[in-house]
Parts: structure tokens; sequence; C-alpha cells
């Protein structure tokens, strides 16, 4: 489906959210066999929300992965502790990680509890120091969307949504009171995979929005999110329930 500057979309519907969590799992396990194969390991990057949980779930019984060779990244993080029950990385160390042997020196949460700024600085050092040479960065990002049109942490109307330098920006959640860091649109669009995973009939109107290019969506953060522009592939997950107000 061509939507805005020749990008090219794939849009892969499932019956429901646990053939969509499936599905996610395999993409998973499939880019880390190609990635592992091709460079000797495997950079992906997990999303917050509650979607992706059963996803994290399937592949905490993955056992034919060499996790050994897989490092993990964020797409953003509310700033609180990690025992936290908003912590995006305690989350998916709970339903994930602590199932699974990659070792701990290759889980990279982003730690911003204490001074969002610092830790977004952090990461942003970090993240150079690993990609700042190569034409790419992830060889998996998963997202998940917003039914104001959010991704990660990048929200309507924020500076971290107009960012076009750094990787890493900090943002305030007034309704939250916390703030959050989160990768911006420059450091995920240069990844090879980002593949979005939307699930129920609350988002079914905004998924349409965007993947018709209605007018206005362009400002959208998820419009924001082109890999195609550095030759990388954009997957849209969907369930039924999500996909219902598109056309077949
Ligand atoms: C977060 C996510 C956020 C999430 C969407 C969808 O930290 O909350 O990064 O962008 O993916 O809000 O959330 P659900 O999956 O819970 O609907």
């Amino acid at each position: 489906m061509p939507l805005g500057k020749g990008a090219v979309i794939e849009v892969c519907t499932y019956a429901d959210y646990e053939d969509l969590s499936r599905a996610a799992a395999d993409l998973f396990e499939r880019l880390a066999d190609k990635a592992i194969r091709d460079r000797g390991r495997f950079d992906v990057v997990l999303s917050g929300g509650h979607t992706p949980i059963r996803t994290y779930e399937l592949l905490a019984g993955r056992n034919r992965l060499d996790w050994g060779r897989v490092h993990v990244f964020w797409s953003d993080e509310r700033c609180v502790p990690p025992e936290d029950p908003r912590s995006n990385a305690g989350i998916a160390r709970k339903k994930f990680l602590d199932h699974v042997p990659i070792p701990p020196s290759q889980i990279h949460p982003i730690d911003c509890a204490t001074s969002p700024v610092e830790g977004s600085r952090r990461y942003e050092a970090l993240l150079r120091s690993l990609f700042g040479r190569d034409s790419h960065t992830f060889d998996l990002v998963f997202l998940g969307l917003g039914a104001d049109g959010h991704t990660a942490s990048l929200f309507p109307g924020t500076q971290a949504v107009r960012e076009t330098d750094r990787w890493i920006s900090e943002i305030y959640k007034e309704d939250e009171g916390i703030y959050r860091v989160s990768l911006t649109a420059p450091v995920i669009n240069r990844s090879s995979v980002v593949a979005f995973m939307v699930s129920g009939a609350s988002k079914a109107e905004m998924l349409r929005h965007i993947l018709t290019g209605q007018p206005g969506s362009e400002k959208l953060p998820a419009r924001l999110i082109d890999p195609n522009s550095y030759g990388g592939k954009l997957f849209w997950l969907v369930d039924k329930d999500a996909a219902i107000l598109l056309e077949s």
C-alpha cells in the first residue's frame, strides 16, 4: 500500500491477538536467525504497552534461538524505578528476558528514573557508540500505536516529534506526572525493519486514518516512522478488530 514519499508498507492482518502475537514472535525469530548468520548479532528494540506482552511470553519459550547473540534495547521508558509496574523494561524482564539466556551486558534498559536528561544523554551516547558509523541501526524495532497516533513516547505536539538530530528525547507527560524517554524518528527510521503491532477495535479509527493517509495524518507521530527512506522495511501487524475499518 503506497503511502507518502514512495513508502511501501506491508499490512498483515491476523484473526486475533494470539495469531498476531505468534506472527510477531515468528518475525523476531526469522530476523534474529538472519542477522546472527549475516553479522553475528541481532539488535532488537522492544516496545512498551500491553500489545507486545503475549509476543514476549511466546519468545520466552523459543529455545532454538541463539540468545547469546541477541542485544536488547527499548523504544521508550517511563522514568520510574525498574521495579515500578509501569516500567517497560520491568515488564519485558518478567514476561520474557528473565526466561532466556541473553547475557545481562547485552540488555540495555533506558535508565532515567533519577534524571530523565542524564538518562537520555547516556542512552544516546550508547546508541551512537554502537551505530554511529553504520548506515543502519537496529535489525528490528517493535512499536505500538496509541489511539491518538503516538508511538514509542512520541506524542502529538511534543518537541520529541520534531526532533531531526537527537536520537533520544525526554518528554514530560502531564497526565501521568512523570517524564518519559523515547527513541526519536531519526534513529528508528535507520532500522532495517520496523514492525508496528496493533490490536483491538479501539485502534481501528487511528489505523485507518494513518494507513489511508487521511489529510492531517502526516503530522501524527506514527506517520513519521518511515524506514523505507533508508532502505528499511515497515510492517503493520494488525488483528481483525484493529483492521475492521480498512478495505479488505
Ligand atoms: C509505551 C509504548 C506506547 C505503546 C502505545 C500502545 O511505553 O506505552 O511505547 O507507545 O506502544 O501506547 O500501547 P498498548 O499496546 O498498551 O495499546
